[in-house]
């Protein structure tokens, strides 16, 4: 279709040397630019992109359960990247996992997700990538998984059982919006891929709401992402459309801001979103009926208890480290400087049973967050080189029982393992 287009203009332009050209060059650049857009809705740069490396010439390390594999080149180079690939071989790999010479790819490229991307978007996408990126010589890097796991066929099997095929169907009895916002977070959002938990296999245990486990929240390369559905203290029963909105677009609100993995989405994905998908995806995220979570009531904010603690803080060796290290910026109260200073009183993420995510930021610190290219002003500090596992279990034990949070205790052996399984993200 697109050389049938290219050709067409060329002939028009033979003719019609002033006039012709631009009908057809002008159709072609809105398909680019819209592949463009369709492009940051599937934030492909985050993963094609390694770290001070060349945009979208892949080669940055991704854990699987097998060994470490690295992102491919898919800039149109014709030797080292995807220009060779027609758009139906695009279609292939984004669907069904399978490069153009044929070998399955790893499940780590979210095509299960991709598989719901309709015609004309895909046919957008291709675009964008033959004509909108600038093409790069960066050969691939051969995972380093070793025989026999390093096998692709199985996948083939792996296909058979958990790859949904068939495009997103809009469902009836849903509006514009709600269906909108289904199409982008199961499909080019590929939020599952992080947010739902995995199965024995690797596996999302569910790829839309039909699945009682869909967005309930999943630990991914050492973060827990949050559970997404309307639960009331883990999840986003307590957020309004306009919380989740300002989330998506600027990485904070007032209940939490975004680290961890969510950072690089919110800086290449969803920030750079138009109001009215953001507003859809928020519709279709508010709809999801409240799931996981340990059933305890409602959050009430309570800061007596703490307070006492804080003012005695010799008492509880919990205390004395958020005195000395954290409570200039997250406050007596919890309730830190929002959306700038995240709070930690009522936060989903310090709420949730699993701390993984509390343990890694507060080892590691966090990539920036860079909204309209500015970078957050007081980005969280990396505390491995200053407090030992126990000094971080009990601050956060601190913080997990505080200000009537009520969560489960950290423990010495929890912050241990994530010590050794991750690194400072600055
Ligand atoms: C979560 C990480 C991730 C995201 C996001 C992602 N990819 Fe991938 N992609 C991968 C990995 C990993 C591979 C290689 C898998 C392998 O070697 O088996 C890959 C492979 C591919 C391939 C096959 C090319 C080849 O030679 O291996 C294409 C085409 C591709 N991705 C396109 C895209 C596009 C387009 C987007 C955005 C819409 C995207 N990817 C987003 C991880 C990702
Ligand atoms: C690469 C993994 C990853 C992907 C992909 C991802 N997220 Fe996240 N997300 C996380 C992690 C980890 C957290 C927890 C840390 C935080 O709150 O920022 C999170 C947190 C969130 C939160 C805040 C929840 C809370 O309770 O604080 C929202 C809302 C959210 N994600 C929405 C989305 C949406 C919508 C998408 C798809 C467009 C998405 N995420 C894709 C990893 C991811
Ligand atoms: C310089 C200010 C600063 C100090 C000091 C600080 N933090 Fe943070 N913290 C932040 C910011 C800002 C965020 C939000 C993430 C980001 O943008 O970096 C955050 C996020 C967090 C989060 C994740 C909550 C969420 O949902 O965003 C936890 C947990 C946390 N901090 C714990 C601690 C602990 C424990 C200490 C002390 C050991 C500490 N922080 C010290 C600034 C600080």
């Amino acid at each position: 279709m697109k050389n049938t287009l290219k050709g067409f203009g060329a002939a028009l332009c033979l003719t019609l040397p002033l006039f012709a050209q631009t009908p057809a060059r002008a159709a072609d650049q809105a398909l680019v630019q819209r592949g463009a857009y369709l492009a940051k809705a599937g934030d492909c740069v985050a993963c094609h992109t390694a770290p001070k490396g060349k945009p979208f010439a892949g080669g940055l390390p991704m854990t699987t359960p097998m060994g470490q594999i690295y992102t491919t080149n898919i800039t149109p180079d014709p030797q080292t990247g995807i220009g060779g690939y027609t758009e139906e071989d695009f279609a292939r790999a984004m669907r069904e996992g399978v490069a153009k010479d044929g070998h399955n790819l790893y499940p780590a490229m979210p095509y299960p997700s991709y598989a719901k991307v309709n015609d004309d978007d895909m046919k957008a996408l291709y675009a964008y990538f033959m004509s909108g990126v600038a093409p790069v010589q960066q050969a691939n890097r051969e995972p380093d998984i070793k025989w026999p796991l390093n096998m692709r066929w199985p996948l083939k099997f792996w296909n058979m059982v958990f790859l949904d095929k068939g495009v997103y169907q809009d469902k009836p009895g849903k509006d514009v919006a709600w269906n909108r916002g289904a199409y982008l977070i199961q499909g080019l959002g590929h939020c599952g891929s992080c947010h739902t938990p995995r199965g024995i296999a690797f596996q999302e245990k569910a790829l839309d709401e039909s699945g009682s486990a869909f967005l309930t929240g999943g630990l991914l390369d050492g973060w827990f992402a949050a559970n997404l559905t309307g639960e009331h203290n883990v999840g986003l029963g307590r957020w309004n459309d306009q919380d989740l909105q300002a989330f998506l677009k600027t990485g904070a609100n007032r209940h939490a801001s975004a680290f961890g993995s969510m950072t690089s989405v919110i800086n290449n994905s969803t920030q750079g979103l138009n109001d009215t998908d953001i507003a859809a995806m928020s519709t279709y995220l508010k709809s999801l009926p409240p799931a996981g979570g340990s059933g305890a009531p409602p959050y009430k904010y309570d800061p007596q208890a703490t307070k006492v603690s804080l003012n005695r803080p010799a008492n509880d060796a919990g205390a004395r480290v958020y005195t000395a290290y954290c409570m200039h910026c997250h406050g007596v109260d919890g309730r830190g400087f929002a959306p700038m200073l995240a709070p930690l009183s009522g936060n989903p993420n310090v709420l949730e049973k699993d701390p993984s995510s509390l343990i890694n930021v507060t080892l590691n610190g966090t990539e920036d967050l860079v909204i309209g290219g500015i970078p957050a002003p007081y980005p969280m500090p990396k505390y491995a080189p200053v407090l030992n596992d126990q000094q971080i279990a009990d601050v956060l034990t601190f913080v997990r029982a505080g200000w009537n949070n009520g969560a489960p205790a950290v423990t010495a052996d929890d912050v241990a393992k994530l010590r050794k399984s991750t690194h400072a993200a600055r």
